[in-house]
């Protein structure tokens, strides 16, 4: 996990908020290849969940809502953790993360009696702060959905089974944030609602759990880090009659990555009393009027950024060296190509390599660098994930052809310059 971190850190993926002012605990920017990586996940998200299916429409809701949304969806009621303090040192805990519920895990000293703890953050909208003016960051995406179910219905006109899917941030007040980008309390979720006949959720949700599954391994997930863990009863949130989480095995064990729920009618209905407004589905064939159930695959961006990086940080002895490397699948690492001279001090050699960048850019996220010696512009764009270099030498102004590093395989081949996209596109498809 140290070694993700730094790399992070060092390589420009993912710094610490306002670091300037010490920084804020717990909060993280994302830098030139972080906003990428991120970019990719949620492109490849967006590219298997609403353009791969025809059936999934995609919304992109407001943060702030309207006030009673978080009483009818239960989250003013329901939506807290229960936290001790500790009566010596004052550090706060999470009950359930106590192993002794009455000893501090810090000093060893008692702790208070357990309190419920809200985990919505709380603003006022406006420039007056009076009770009437609060409103809410979202703690989930999945109410902006909800919220706009008549409004697709009106102006797509779906047939059941079809889903509404959105990314976006939510916010929680976590009590116990930490590793790194797992658990903050400002992060994004890609979440979709699947709307289906109460009869079919059982089987919607066992697809969409494979589905779900599927896409971190087709992402490069290895297989033995990735597993399936059904909730039981007592876990389940207060909405939902199922829910399998999708676990990875993260540097510090085995944590969710995403949950995959039935939350049945539940948040329908109570929209439909909170607001008066009926959000049933009118089935024209059978005459019938009825509220779906309501699958619900909801997972991290963070989270999933992160058990990426872990999954595809190597260090890999070559020769008498240590080799860094991030195997990111190839939708996902930030950057597809770098043109490297092999001399600097050569203009024609270096007016080719632009050149031959310049044409690249038009096809893929293409680099040119030309700032250290060849055996560290090569160590610099592996450990960033960059899955070709293209090498310029002096044999490429005679005989017009550059050299092509594979990441993985380290092989090089000799390409001719003007075969050098068609041969990119076929690799990169
Ligand atoms: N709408 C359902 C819902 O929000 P959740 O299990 O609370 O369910 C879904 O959250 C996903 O959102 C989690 O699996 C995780 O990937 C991500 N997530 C939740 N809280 C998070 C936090 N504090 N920091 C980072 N990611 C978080």
């Amino acid at each position: 996990m140290d070694k993700v971190i730094s790399l992070c850190k060092r390589r420009g993926f993912i710094f610490q908020s306002s670091e300037i002012y010490g920084g804020l605990s717990n909060t993280w920017d994302y830098g030139p290849y972080g906003v990428e990586l991120k970019n990719n996940v949620k492109r490849a998200w967006w590219q298997a969940c609403v353009y791969e299916r025809d059936n999934i429409f995609g919304i992109d809701a407001a943060i702030l809502m309207h006030p009673k949304t978080w009483e009818a969806s239960g989250h003013i009621q329901n939506f807290f953790d229960i936290k001790k303090d500790c009566l010596s040192c004052k550090r706060w805990f999470k009950e359930t993360d106590l192993t002794d519920k009455n000893k501090c895990p810090e000093c060893g000293a008692g702790l208070t009696e357990g309190k419920p703890f809200n985990l919505m953050f709380k603003t006022h909208q406006g420039p007056v702060e009076e009770n009437a003016n609060i409103v809410y960051l979202r703690p989930e995406t999945a109410q902006g959905i909800f919220v706009n179910f008549l409004n697709i219905l009106d102006s797509k006109h779906p047939k059941l089974p079809f889903g509404i899917a959105q990314i976006g941030k939510s916010f929680r007040n976590e009590i116990t944030p930490g590793n790194f980008i797992f658990r903050t309390r400002e992060f994004e979720q890609m979440e979709i609602e699947y709307f289906v006949r109460p009869q079919e959720a059982d089987k919607a949700l066992e697809d969409w759990i494979e589905s779900r599954f599927n896409w971190y391994i087709n992402l490069g997930i290895k297989k033995d880090n990735l597993r399936k863990r059904p909730h039981a009863k007592e876990e389940l949130a207060h909405y939902s009659k199922a829910c399998t989480d999708l676990e990875y095995n993260f540097p510090f064990g085995w944590s969710e990555l995403e949950g995959i729920a039935n939350r049945t009618d539940f948040d329908l209905k109570q929209h439909t009393q909170f607001s008066a407004k009926e959000l049933t589905y009118f089935d024209d064939v059978t005459k019938e009027r009825l509220y779906p159930y309501i699958i619900e695959p909801s997972g991290g961006v963070d989270r999933s950024i992160l058990a990426f990086l872990a999954n595809a940080y190597f260090e890999e002895k070559v020769r008498d060296a240590t080799r860094v490397v991030l195997k990111l699948h190839k939708d996902l690492t930030p950057i597809k190509v770098a043109v490297l001279p092999l001399l600097k001090n050569r203009d024609e050699i270096t007016a080719l390599a632009k050149k031959i960048t310049s044409d690249l850019k038009k096809h893929f996220v293409t680099v040119y660098d030309d700032t250290a010696s060849i055996g560290k512009l090569y160590r610099r764009q592996d450990e960033v994930g960059t899955l070709y270099c293209v090498t310029v030498d002096v044999q490429s102004l005679e005989d017009k052809q550059i050299t092509v590093r594979d990441r993985d395989t380290m092989l090089q081949e000799r390409i001719n310059i003007d075969r050098i996209k068609e041969y990119l596109q076929d690799k990169l498809s």
